[in-house]
Parts: structure tokens; sequence; C-alpha cells
């Protein structure tokens, strides 16, 4: 067994953790935080979502959010946003995005609560968002929902997963991240999810998004490694969950993947001890604690110094 020497991270919280908060949050205090994650060296960051703002109304400063990178834009950082069709698109398009993710589900409950659509009619929907993509040079990212379980309908079968995966990639979908939107998953259950994925998308395609429900989001990470996998979405201080998934809790922390990351000597490129300064930054704003462990620890830490 031989673990991948470095990992890419996609920060997701921008995108992932605020679509959950009750409250907006104001446009500045997300740039300030995306601020502070590009000075932590995070290289990917998913910024926006051009989902229908009476959906997701937390999403509904998009398009100022992007614009505003797109007017700082630092080298080397990708900004991505959500796209569920060709009206989400247009809009990515017109503010500036230079890469989309479109989102799809394993499970048809999931689809239709998330996006008002049955699997099938979802990838009619993504097909012409990709093609636009591609012909304006960007990059589409594919987003798989439910992968080993779904809210409304209980387990869900790999081969299901595979389906939608090799679809995604077949429309051009130039990496599929698989989502345990309910962080029901463990290493068993995400491996068997995995194996049957990489049989027909390549394992350097795959990203894991996994939630931390239940506590296993790192576990899974790990078993994920084994098996040759080298991209994880996460999301700073563990903010999000999915407004469409009742219970499911935020991404899995990127203090504890960094953290867990760093122990294997795997490289990442990002400074955990800064990214640790971004969550406490969010938190502050939101009025509470970090979900990370890791965080927690470092920021106790931290305040031990301060006193003695
Ligand atoms: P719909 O109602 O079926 O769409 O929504 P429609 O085409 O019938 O249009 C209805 C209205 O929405 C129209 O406006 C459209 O213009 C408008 P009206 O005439 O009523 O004023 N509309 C839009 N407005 C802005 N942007 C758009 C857009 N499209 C239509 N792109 C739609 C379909 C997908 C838009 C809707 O269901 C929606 O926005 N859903 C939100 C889904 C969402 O954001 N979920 C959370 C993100 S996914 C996630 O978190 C999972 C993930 O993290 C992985 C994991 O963890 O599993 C990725
Ligand atoms: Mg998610």
């Amino acid at each position: 067994m031989t673990l991948p020497r470095s990992v890419k991270i996609v920060e997701v919280s921008l995108r992932d953790g605020l679509q959950n908060e009750k409250q907006s949050v104001p446009t500045a205090v997300k740039l300030a935080l995306i601020a502070r994650l590009a000075d932590a060296g995070v290289s990917v960051i998913e910024a926006a979502s051009f989902v229908s703002p009476k959906w997701v109304p937390q999403m509904g400063d998009s398009a100022e959010v992007m614009r505003a990178l797109r007017k700082a834009q630092r080298p080397g950082l990708t900004y991505t946003a959500l796209a569920p069709n060709m009206k989400g698109f247009e809009a990515a398009l017109a503010a500036g995005c230079t890469e989309v993710a479109v989102f799809g589900a394993a499970s048809e409950a999931f689809s239709q609560k998330n996006i008002n659509c049955s699997i099938a009619e979802s990838l009619e929907r993504f097909r012409p968002v990709a093609e636009a993509a591609l012909k304006h040079g960007m990059r589409v990212r594919g987003y798989i929902s439910c992968v080993v379980g779904c809210p409304y309908q209980g387990a869900v079968e790999p081969a299901a997963v595979a389906q939608v995966a090799q679809a995604l990639s077949e429309m051009g979908c130039y990496e599929i991240s698989l989502g345990d939107t309910i962080g029901a998953g463990t290493p068993k259950s995400v491996r068997s999810m995995i194996e049957a994925v990489s049989r027909v998308v390549p394992m350097t395609q795959l990203a894991g998004h996994y939630h931390d429900t239940y506590g296993m989001a790192i576990a899974n990470i790990y078993a994920s490694l084994e098996l040759g996998m080298a991209i994880f979405d996460s999301s700073v201080a563990g903010l999000g969950g999915c407004p469409y998934s009742p219970g499911a809790s935020g991404n899995v922390a990127s203090e504890d993947v960094i953290y867990l990351l760093n122990g294997l000597g795997i490289a990442t490129g990002i400074d955990l001890e800064k990214l640790a300064e971004a969550g406490r930054y969010i938190c502050e704003q939101l009025h509470r604690e970090p979900a990370s462990r890791v965080a927690q620890a470092l920021l106790s830490r931290r305040s031990r110094v301060v006193c003695a």
C-alpha cells in the first residue's frame, strides 16, 4: 500500500458551508474569509453557487462574489462555482468564472428534492452546461450526492454511483466529486463505492467529499487514500451541511484533514495554523465554535500560551 505523496484540497466552506447557514453572510465577510484561506495556501476554493436564490438565498450574492474575486485574481488560485443548468451557467460566465460544477445524485429521491428533477433529466440539463463551458475554455467538475446513503431512500448501490460518474465523465467533467451527503459511510462502504466507480473513471479524476455527520469522515479519507485517491473536498471549521438533506452536518473540517495529511507526510501546500485562523475568523462572524477538533485543540493551545 502506497499513499499519495500529495493531495489536492478543494475548500468548499464558502459554498457547502455557508449555503446551510440560517442567516446570509455579508459578501464582505465571504471575501475576507476567501483572502484568509488563500493566505493559508488553499489553491482551489468553491466560492459561489448559481442556483435559484428562492431555493438557496445564502448564495444570492454569487455574482458579486465572483466579480470581486476576478478583479483581485491571485496567481495559482482557482475559484469555482456550482451551476445546475444553463441559467446558472450563463450567470457564472457573466461573473467571470473559469470553472463550474454540475451536481447530480445517485439517488432518485434526493435528485428530486435537491434539483427538482430525476437523475436522467439532470444529466440532460448538465450536458449543455458542460458543452458550453468547454466551448468557453472552462473546466467542469461533476458532483454526485448520496454515494453511500440517501436521507430519503436509504442505502445506495455502488453500481448506481458508477453509472452517474461514467455519464458525467463522458460529458466532459474533468473531476468527479463523490459526496457522502449524509456522512453515513464507513471505510467498508466507501471503499466498495470507490472500487466500483474507479472501474469506470480513473482514480486520478475522483475526489472524496465526505460530510462528518457520524464522525467517520477522517476514517473514510484514510480508506480513500489507501485506494490511491488524492483529491478531497473539505470545509474550514467543519461548516456546512445540505439544505435538502435533513440532519446532515458539515463537511469534514479542513483543519482535521490537513492535520491527518501532515501526520502522514502528504503535501498539500496549506499552512495549518493560518487555516485554523481563517476558521476562527468565520466562526467569530457566525458566533460559534469551530466543529473541528483540531481547530479547537490549536485554539485552546494558543489561548493557554497567551494566558501563561
Ligand atoms: P426549478 O424550480 O425546477 O427550475 O429549480 P425551473 O427551471 O423550473 O425555474 C423556476 C424558477 O427558478 C424560474 O424563475 C427560473 O428563472 C429560476 P421564476 O420564473 O419562477 O422567477 N431559476 C434560476 N434562478 C437562478 N439561477 C438558476 C436558476 N434556474 C432556474 N440557476 C434549480 C431548479 C436547480 C434551479 C433549483 O432546484 C435550485 O436552485 N436548487 C438548489 C439546489 C442546491 O443548491 N442544493 C445545494 C447544493 S448541492 C449540495 O450541497 C451537495 C454537494 O455538496 C455534494 C454532497 O454533499 O452531496 C454538492
Ligand atoms: Mg456537500
